[in-house]
């Protein structure tokens, strides 16, 4: 079996393509995207300091510029044939790697290592990424939503995060195709557009609209988020949303859309920015057990910090019979 952290080289020496939709504009047409929009060498990057007014830090300047980058690319891309070729290893059968996750890597790596040589990338698909030996990291998830947009689902981003002194203490998340921009530097709040904003303050699972997702997993962890999604349901919560990328989830738990956020299952590249967006929002991020978020793959909850507790106390259960289940096999 394949792991999915081993898709890479390998991936790009044996692909196996497979056709998940045929290219039909009228279908891209009727889901709003308009592809007549200017091209990428005539694109406008926006001024950091409107979408990040505090003090623009340069870093965060230059990872506006290359999630502007990568955003167009995937913009362009969207709907298009070359999201049709959609790459999978063999023998995987559900981590997706598409030519867009690839171009809008290079995109971003480009922009980066050209400003910033001499720090560390750890980079979804990036064959030399590494984690350990770096004063700084940029941890970078080029195509959020992959199956989203493998599917013309109009719902993915780019996420880049600078990490040094053990936190992330930088991060952008953009959504090309709605033109969303989620910025936040650690203790100078998380920006939506422009606005600063606030997790909203409910305290009350009747009241709480709660997001998840699902590992590529068929197993224990699936077995999991079930009876987690079915617990929250007896304590009535007021809803769950499953929208396919864990980085506009989080941002979605700062700006106040969502009360929480839970996944079995992230890579660092899926949850450094938005978890840094979900903390200067007033939030409160940990894994499922409530300790703290490092740079290994992890579960994570996310919350507006009144129910985080609450909602912890559910998901950890389940948690724990998923891991006894799995170390039993
Ligand atoms: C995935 C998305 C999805 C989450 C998966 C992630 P990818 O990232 O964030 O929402 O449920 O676990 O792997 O593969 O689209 O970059
Ligand atoms: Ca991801
Ligand atoms: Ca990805």
């Amino acid at each position: 079996m394949v792991k999915r952290d081993d898709v890479g080289q390998q991936t790009r020496n044996r692909l196996v393509t497979i056709e998940l939709f045929i290219h039909n504009p009228d279908r891209i047409k009727a889901i709003g995207f308009d592809s007549s929009k200017q091209p990428e060498n005539n694109m406008t990057i926006p001024e950091p300091e409107k979408l990040f007014p505090p003090i623009p830090q340069h870093e965060l300047s230059v990872a506006i510029q290359a999630s502007a980058l990568a955003g167009e690319r995937l913009r362009q891309m969207f709907g298009t044939a070359q999201s049709n070729e959609t790459k999978l290893e063999a023998g995987e059968s559900v981590g997706l790697v598409t030519e867009a996750d690839l171009q809008a890597e290079r995109a971003i790596l480009e922009t980066l290592q050209a400003e910033f040589p001499r720090d560390g990338y750890f980079s979804e698909e990036d064959v030399n990424r590494s984690i350990a030996g770096h004063k700084r990291l940029w941890i970078i998830d080029p195509l959020d939503g992959t199956h989203n947009f493998a599917h013309a689902i109009p719902h993915f981003a780019v996420s880049i995060a600078l990490h040094f002194d053990n936190q992330v203490q930088g991060g952008v998340v953009h959504n090309p195709l709605s033109d969303d921009w989620f910025v936040a530097w650690r203790g100078m709040g998380a920006w939506h557009n422009g606005h600063q904003v606030h997790v909203r303050n409910t305290s009350d699972l009747t009241q709480a609209m709660i997001a998840t997702g699902f590992y590529y997993d068929r197993g224990s962890m699936m077995e999991a988020t079930l009876k987690s999604i079915n617990d929250l349901f007896r304590q009535n919560i007021r809803g769950i949303r499953r929208f396919g990328a864990a980085a506009l989830d989080l941002c979605w738990v700062g700006c106040g859309r969502f009360d929480g956020f839970f996944e079995y299952r992230l890579a660092p590249w899926d949850f450094a920015a938005g978890s840094l967006f979900v903390e200067e929002a007033g939030g409160k991020t940990s894994n499922c057990q409530g300790l703290p978020l490092g740079l290994a793959n992890s579960s994570i909850l996310a919350s507006n910090g009144n129910l985080h507790k609450t909602l912890q106390a559910i998901i950890s259960k389940n948690w724990q019979d998923s891991v006894r289940v799995i170390k039993s096999n």
